[in-house]
């Protein structure tokens, strides 16, 4: 997430004097942005260049993206009767999202990843106004009304399915739903509020024989109920030790992750501790998909992201050769 971004100059050039969510509209500048990671480093797949609010905002809601902070929305849903006026998405509101797939997949030569934000994280944005420490608003408008709730993740819970089903007809091989924020939520909220719709947006996914990643930040406490939604894999970020948090998950399900992105601003020598300790944890176990925890951080050295990927595969390759010796001797 976010391997497009301020860290590359070559980004700011380009977002210079545009705002993110209008250049999210234009496919040429989604093509350029989505591939200048992949110039500078030797990355697994790409990551779409896009926004989780693409969708809300042609949903009919006015949101814009303050640089530094995050998503504004200007007029939050603060009640039952505005809740129900959320229209669902339809294909024709995101054409231009699958006209940048197409793109895309004639230039690439890795997979690409499509995504969407999950319900709840959208729902946050939609009823707090924007970015949010205890998400108070959004925890009060599920408790005190419980039906208006559950419209809301009906109507986003069938639009983020339907987008990620064009993605992926429009050619994307991968999709992940972020759901950045649900770590706010406790075990029984979670299984009350935010569950069922995941069930069902993840079964909805599942004839389209593509991996679906869950990723959300925070989520150590909820791990376990992640895993009951049905991800192929899930997603974590650095709090809880990569082992643990697979323990939780259960083996037979992949992991991602989960590299502190703060550690990557450090030289050289302590990105490297670190990302052994990772790799480490993984134990060889295969399902490990290595990534940072979280989104790149503006100030990230390039370098240290290009020497991080190049000590991946240099290990990975290492691991899998030993392997296979290891086979033939047995
Ligand atoms: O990784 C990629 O290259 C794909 C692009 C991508 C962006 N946003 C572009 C972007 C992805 C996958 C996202 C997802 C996204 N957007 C999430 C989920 C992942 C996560 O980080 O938890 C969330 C919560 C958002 C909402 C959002 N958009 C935030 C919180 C911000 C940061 C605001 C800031 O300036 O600090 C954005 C802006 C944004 N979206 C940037 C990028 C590259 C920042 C750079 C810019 O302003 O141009």
């Amino acid at each position: 997430m976010r391997q497009a971004g301020r860290y590359l100059p070559e980004y700011r050039e380009l977002r210079e004097g545009r705002d993110i969510l209008e250049m999210c509209r234009i496919p040429e500048l989604v093509v350029e942005a989505t591939l200048q990671p992949l110039r500078r480093m030797d990355v697994d797949a790409a990551i779409l260049f896009s926004d989780i609010m693409v969708p809300v905002a042609e949903m009919g809601v006015d949101v814009r993206i303050d640089p530094g902070s995050g998503p504004i929305v200007s007029e939050p849903i603060r009640s039952s009767s505005d809740a129900y006026r959320l229209r669902l998405l339809v294909d024709s509101d995101v054409e231009y999202v699958m006209e940048a797939i197409r793109l895309l997949r004639k230039e690439l030569g890795v997979p690409l990843i499509g995504f969407s934000g999950a319900p709840f994280t959208l729902a946050s944005y939609l009823i707090q106004g924007g970015p949010s420490r205890n998400h108070e608003l959004t925890k009060a408008f599920m408790h005190s009304a419980p039906d208006a709730w559950a419209r809301l993740m009906k109507t986003l819970g069938i639009s983020v399915g339907g987008y990620l089903a064009a993605q992926v007809r429009a050619g994307v091989q991968a999709v992940q739903i972020f759901d950045s924020w649900v770590g706010a939520l406790d075990p029984d909220d979670y299984t009350r509020f935010i569950l069922p719709t995941m069930r069902e947006l993840f079964d909805g996914l599942a004839p389209l024989d593509v991996p679906r990643i869950h990723f959300g930040v925070g989520t150590g406490e909820l791990l376990a109920l992640m895993r009951d939604a049905g991800a192929d894999v899930v997603g974590v970020d650095w709090r809880v030790p990569l082992h643990e948090a697979w323990e939780r998950i259960g083996f037979d399900v992949s992991i991602q992750g989960n590299l502190d992105p703060a550690v990557c601003l450090a030289q050289w020598e302590a990105v490297e501790v670190k990302a052994l300790a990772v790799l480490r944890r993984a134990a060889n176990r295969p399902g490990h998909i290595f990534n940072l925890g979280h989104g790149v951080l503006p100030e990230t050295p390039v370098e240290n992201l290009q020497r991080l990927v190049e000590l991946v595969h240099e290990r990975i390759e290492r691991n899998l050769t030993g392997r296979v010796f290891e086979g033939e001797g047995s």
